[in-house]
């Protein structure tokens, strides 16, 4: 029984927790909210000019990496419920206990170059990483304390600045991932609640040396942590600043950070900074595909089996076919794609992972001007064989067929298209980029496009449309 109920509150409450803090209410609402206002003033304006890059990136990938990669999901010999990086949460580890596995992160196989070509090969334009998650950990060397990767353990590296320069170099962006409310090291730091009906302090702490001001945290850790994440990386680092878990952060606290971010005039952050999400330039659903897309700039950030940080049990692995079926679908409502990998603590993206990034990558490859640069569907829906994307120019538009139930009669059915097709042929990466054209018909329903017996892929097979005139569809 009580196994039970331990189970419900552990695993459960992060999940309840997670869902009452929406992370898709839209800064479009109004509001009164000083921070909104400061928010609005300083990057309102600069949002689409900012957002360029990253609408045409529409895959990035996540790295949750820290301490927890230790523990890997185990305490005291017993596996822990829920993602691997709430392992302190979820088994209430003492801070001093924790803290200890520093001593034992030594990731020696640790090869920025080779995570950063592993994310350019899967076709992915931008990286965002755990620079500090809840634990408290900072994975950069910083003057704040010693509870950093560079003094605490016997690698003495900073990984930010090893991926810094690693994406510099292949053209890849790189973000940092900052857990500005919770922080289960420093005292004042939030913690999640496990008990929602007593939600009075906010703070939850399981260990006294958690206790503080939080007030203190933020202008102690926070405040100069996210200055040296925002000084110390070179003039394009970090092009994102990932907020997360908003827990206690009022106005006046949220009014300590934002002007920092005047460090880095072209900086993109996400809506995780305020308690209401009302800042930033992109809401975050999370393991989630919106249904019909969300209004404004999103992207949604999922795990690639389970876990964010690496768990030696989690062997849940996502296919090939649900993972590129999930890049299309959220280009298709266009958004982002944010793709989580969770190293060991010797450095190394687990091979299965890597596997998978390398078969999306052969997929990029071939259908990547589908993805890239989009826009979504201008029929607001999916059809039963797949799913469309758009891309305009100056005569009209360029849409993107992407076919998952190849059709067995050969006769692809776009219902609802009036537009007269200028040409339509299948991206199969053959032909030393010349494509064979494919007949076009129309009835009253729309467009009948004629394919040839086989696809050339079997997860999702391009066809590309080329229009007259913006899209009309009926
Ligand atoms: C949640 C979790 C966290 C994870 C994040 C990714 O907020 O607390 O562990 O980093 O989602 O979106």
């Amino acid at each position: 029984m009580r196994r039970i109920v331990t189970s419900l509150v552990f695993v459960w409450a992060p999940i309840i927790c997670a869902l009452l803090i929406s992370n898709e209410t839209s800064p479009a609402a109004e509001t009164n909210d000083p921070s909104y206002e400061m928010w609005q003033q300083d990057y309102g304006s600069t949002h689409d000019q900012r957002m360029q890059w990253w609408r045409d990136a529409r895959f990035g990938m996540f790295i949750h990496w820290g301490l927890y990669s230790v523990p890997a999901g185990v305490y005291k010999g017993q596996p822990i419920d829920h993602a691997g990086e709430w392992i302190m949460r979820t088994a209430n580890i003492p801070v001093a206990q924790y803290a200890a596995y520093a001593t034992q992160f030594d990731p020696t196989n640790f090869n920025a170059e080779q995570w950063v070509k592993i994310a350019k090969n899967a076709g992915m334009k931008y990286i965002v990483i755990t620079a500090k998650h809840h634990e408290g950990f900072a994975m950069f060397h910083t003057a704040v304390d010693g509870y950093n990767i560079y003094d605490a353990t016997p690698w003495h590296h900073d990984p930010l600045a090893e991926l810094a320069a690693a994406c510099r170099k292949e053209h890849i962006k790189l973000g940092f991932y900052y857990s500005e409310g919770q922080d289960w090291h420093h005292p004042g730091g939030a913690a999640a609640n496990k008990h929602p009906e007593a939600d009075v302090d906010k703070q939850h702490h399981w260990d006294p040396a958690q206790e503080g001001s939080m007030d203190d945290y933020i202008d102690k850790v926070d405040v100069p942590q996210v200055k040296e994440l925002l000084s110390n990386y070179g003039p394009d680092t970090p092009a994102v600043l990932w907020w997360d878990t908003p827990i206690g952060m009022t106005p006046d606290r949220v009014e300590k950070l934002l002007p920092l971010l005047k460090l880095k005039p072209a900086i993109i952050t996400n809506n995780r900074l305020d308690e209401k999400h009302l800042t930033g330039d992109y809401q975050t659903p999370e393991q989630k595909i919106p249904t019909n897309g969300l209004a404004g700039d999103w992207e949604t950030c999922m795990t690639i089996n389970s876990t964010w940080g690496y768990k030696s049990s989690d062997q849940n692995f996502k296919s090939d076919e649900t993972l590129i079926h999930n890049l299309v679908d959220i280009a298709s409502k266009g958004g982002n794609y944010l793709l989580n990998v969770g190293p060991t603590s010797k450095g190394e993206i687990p091979q299965p992972e890597v596997e998978r990034l390398e078969q999306m990558g052969r997929w990029m490859k071939v259908n990547g001007q589908a993805i890239y640069g989009t826009s979504a569907s201008p029929f607001g829906h999916p059809f039963d064989w797949g799913r469309c994307t758009e891309k305009t120019n100056a005569e009209g538009a360029t849409l993107y067929l992407h076919v998952w139930d190849w059709p067995t009669d050969g006769k692809l059915s776009v219902p609802g298209l009036k537009n007269q097709v200028v040409h339509a042929c299948l991206l199969n990466g053959n032909w030393f980029g010349w494509h064979k054209s494919l007949r076009v018909t129309s009835d009253l329903n729309g467009v009948i496009i004629s394919l040839p017996k086989t696809a050339p892929d079997k997860i999702s097979s391009t066809v590309v449309l080329t229009i007259r005139g913006a899209p009309e569809i009926e």
